[in-house]
């Protein structure tokens, strides 16, 4: 399977498709507080992203088969155990001390921007503020990795390694993925070490880095609704996402946020 190159005029698409998600996380931050469910935090990014951006929310209604609904809302909502694909519901109240992650995935002019941040609800205990934010640095050290002629794989070692010196587990389950025209398109991008270092990295290639980063250990359950997936051990789980493209030099960021100052600025 071959790994897209993005001409001039598709990667000026996803400079577009990037920004807008990033602006959805930007528009929906001063709305995450003790007391909000993620039900509604989801309503308003969902009518954000039609109404105001004119764009498509890529979640709704994406993928199911063999039995699994496809998935019913705009974003995904992951509140403390739940490691990724939370479904927003009303009856899901966010209080003091939870860990949110919101993913927000648009399409724009036919090319997607995905993108997710971590919000830490009020006060919470010294290991949540921990390992949210190792695992953003997590993100950063796979991101900074990223270069023509480097190794797809040295990103995961990069990831597993700084999420080891804090003593947490990578979640092995999912991974990041080339993005482009298609949500979820070649290469699988891995968070962890593995013997084969993977293709070398070419100019114009565009895909996500969104490690799941565990306080216990990495294994994982999705549940019966076909798409919630948990920590086994119910510890809490956190995860950041960007969608990004190799350069000639390096790697240009699609979906930095106003609220961000990531390592390499
Ligand atoms: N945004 C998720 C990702 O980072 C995918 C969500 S697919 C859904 O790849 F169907 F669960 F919404
Ligand atoms: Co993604
Ligand atoms: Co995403």
């Amino acid at each position: 399977m071959a790994v897209p190159i993005l001409t001039a005029e598709e990667a000026d698409k996803m400079r577009v498709a990037g920004k807008l998600a990033a602006s959805v996380l930007d528009m929906i931050t001063p709305h995450v507080v003790a007391g909000v469910s993620t039900g509604e935090l989801d309503r308003i990014c969902h009518r954000f992203i039609e109404d105001e951006l004119q764009a498509i929310p890529a979640p709704l209604g994406y993928g199911g088969s063999g039995g699994v609904p496809p998935f019913p809302k705009a974003t995904c909502t992951s509140v403390n155990h739940v490691v990724c694909h939370g479904i927003p519901s009303d009856s899901k109240v966010l209080k003091q001390g939870d860990a949110l992650n919101i993913d927000v995935t648009v399409i724009k002019d036919g090319y997607h921007g995905d993108t997710s941040k971590m919000f830490v609800i009020g006060k919470a205990p010294v290991l949540i503020n921990r390992l949210v934010q190792v695992t953003q640095e997590c993100m950063y050290a796979g991101i900074e990795c990223v270069r023509p002629g480097a190794y797809l794989g040295d990103i995961g070692a990069a990831i597993e390694s700084h999420a080891k010196s804090h003593r947490f587990s990578v979640v092995r389950d999912f991974c990041g993925h080339g993005i482009g025209a298609v949500f979820h398109d070649e290469p699988q991008v891995l968070h962890y070490k593995t013997r084969d270092r993977g293709i070398r990295l070419e100019a114009g290639m565009a895909f996500t880095i969104e490690p799941m980063i565990n306080a216990g250990k990495r294994d994982v359950r999705v549940l019966p609704d076909g798409w919630t997936a948990v920590t086994k051990d119910h510890k809490a789980s956190a995860q950041w996402e960007h969608t990004l493209m190799v350069t000639e030099t390096g790697f240009e960021v699609f979906t930095l946020r106003a609220d961000e100052t990531p390592p390499w600025v």
